[in-house]
């Protein structure tokens, strides 16, 4: 007979008919006469109640179902009597698979902190938080690929492995295969790179940018969806050193266009939760942030505030606030800054604009003030930045005068140089943090608990 997906039953009115489901135990009550297991198989936040006649099963079998095994279950599809659900199976046979010796399974329960559960990562998508948060997490990716798919955006495939530093930041992952105890030296005794895998220096890419830039340069609209990689030394609840980043690079599109795109596909994203994870959100709502729903809610149904870098700076000087990083023009912000905006001053997420050159990439499109560029960061409530993006420099000679002026290696740029050498357009693209996004809309407060595996400083277990 064939497996039913408990989500499926749970919806079902068909009464009677004899059923198969397989999962997990999550809870076992009951006395000598009966015994009701709530049964999951991660298809839903909700449990199947199976309804077992103990005098009618091995007693040893029944001892081993406890929380944590994994058992298959034959029986009647009922309508439920009970309280706080609609349906039940009345067993008729129970396998049991495997099971979790309740003196040693980890995840009975009570309730276990989220620092505890880190440590148990392997087990914790047993737990209904966990579940769900992998669940709005599949949700989400399969979301983004339709939203540009509908828009006729193409998925462009960049590469890991890179030899270029496309933030500009130097926080990056060496990739080589030389032996660290015996590095090949250059005459002026500097490692010598030629002898690498790659006959250069490679490290795992930060961006994905620079070769999307390459692709919609040809193919007008492109996104990327991939892990990125960040060796910054940042212990905060907002940053890992591994983590997805989706891009999108659009040809034709100027700054404007950038950031009405980065608040359609946000809204669209946050809507597609809302409408397809409703019992996860539900429950997220009710054990992790009570004000979930409601935040949600506000981000879809109001503008975002649009406004210069120049203009949040003149705000946060005038706050009263003591911050811990003082404001003045030129300060690269810092998440206090950025809530200060969002949840205290506006209560509305923010597009910031035309940030300071020296505190932003080169590859960004200089304003005619000399000063600023055509930055853009979207801000939002709890999170802080959840967007980064700009309008590209499209001339040729300012952005080579740029890479001088940062010290960049010119000749290692020529093949991005080559497409405002050749037929160079206006064009536009961002990165949204994936787990950024995912925190925002599940509620979990620590990026470690939006990534199945998170990779952080002194940590890379699993
Ligand atoms: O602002 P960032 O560094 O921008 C770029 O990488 C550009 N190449 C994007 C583009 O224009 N195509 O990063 C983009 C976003 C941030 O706004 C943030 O959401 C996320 O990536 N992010 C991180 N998320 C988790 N951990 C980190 N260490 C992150 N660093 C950036
Ligand atoms: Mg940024």
């Amino acid at each position: 007979m064939n497996r039913s997906i408990i989500k499926e039953l749970l919806k079902s009115n068909e009464f009677d008919t004899t059923v198969l489901v397989k999962g997990w135990v999550r809870t076992k009550r009951g006395n000598n006469n009966v015994a009701f297991v709530a049964v999951n198989d991660g298809s839903t936040i909700h449990n199947i109640q199976v309804v077992i006649d103990v005098p009618s099963f091995d007693p040893e079998l029944l001892r081993k179902i406890t929380t944590g095994a994994s058992v298959g279950v034959q029986g009647k599809l009922m309508e439920s009597k009970g309280q706080g659900q609609t349906v039940e199976i009345i067993a008729e046979k129970v396998e049991l698979y495997g099971e979790a010796d309740p003196e040693v399974y980890p995840l009975q329960k009570k309730g276990h902190s989220f620092e505890f559960l880190r440590e148990i990562a392997h087990l914790r998508v047993r737990t209904n938080t966990f579940g769900a948060v992998y669940r709005i997490r599949h949700a989400m990716a399969f979301a983004i690929h339709k939203y540009f798919n509908d828009l006729g955006f193409y998925y462009v495939h960049t590469p890991i492995i890179t030899a270029s530093d496309a933030e500009g930041a130097g926080e990056m992952f060496r990739v080589s295969t030389l032996d660290p105890e015996n590095l090949p030296l250059t005459e002026d005794k500097k490692v010598d790179y030629s002898k690498d895998f790659f006959g250069k220096a490679t490290n795992l890419t930060v961006s994905g940018q620079l070769e999307g830039e390459l692709a919609a340069l040809a193919l007008g609209g492109i996104y990327t969806f991939g892990p990125t990689f960040r060796a910054e030394n940042s212990n905060t609840p907002r940053h890992l050193a591994e983590f997805w980043m989706i891009e999108p690079e659009m040809a034709f599109y100027d700054i404007t266009d950038n950031m009405n795109l980065a608040e359609d596909f946000l809204k669209y994203l946050i809507n597609y939760a809302l409408d397809n994870c409703a019992d996860d959100l539900a429950f997220l709502n009710s054990m992790v942030d009570k004000e979930l729903l409601e935040r949600l809610k506000f981000v879809v149904n109001n503008s975002f505030i649009r406004m210069s870098y120049e203009g949040a700076i003149d705000i946060l000087k005038s706050s009263g606030q003591k911050f811990e990083f003082p404001v003045s023009w030129g300060l690269d912000l810092q998440a206090e800054h950025e809530r200060y905006l969002v949840e205290k001053h506006f209560k509305c997420p923010v597009i910031l604009t035309d940030y300071p050159r020296e505190i932003k990439a080169f590859y960004m499109k200089q304003n005619e003030d000399n000063k600023t560029v055509r930055a853009m960061d979207v801000l939002f409530p709890r999170i802080g930045e959840i967007i980064g993006g700009s309008q590209r420099e499209e001339d040729y000679d300012k952005l080579l005068n740029r890479i001088r002026e940062m010290g960049m290696p010119e000749k290692e740029m020529d093949w991005y140089l080559d497409t405002r050498r050749f037929g160079t357009v206006v064009h536009s693209g961002f990165g949204l943090g994936f787990e950024r996004l995912l925190l925002f809309v599940t509620g979990m407060a620590n990026i470690r608990d939006v990534i199945p595996f998170p990779r952080t400083p002194r940590n890379a277990e699993f």
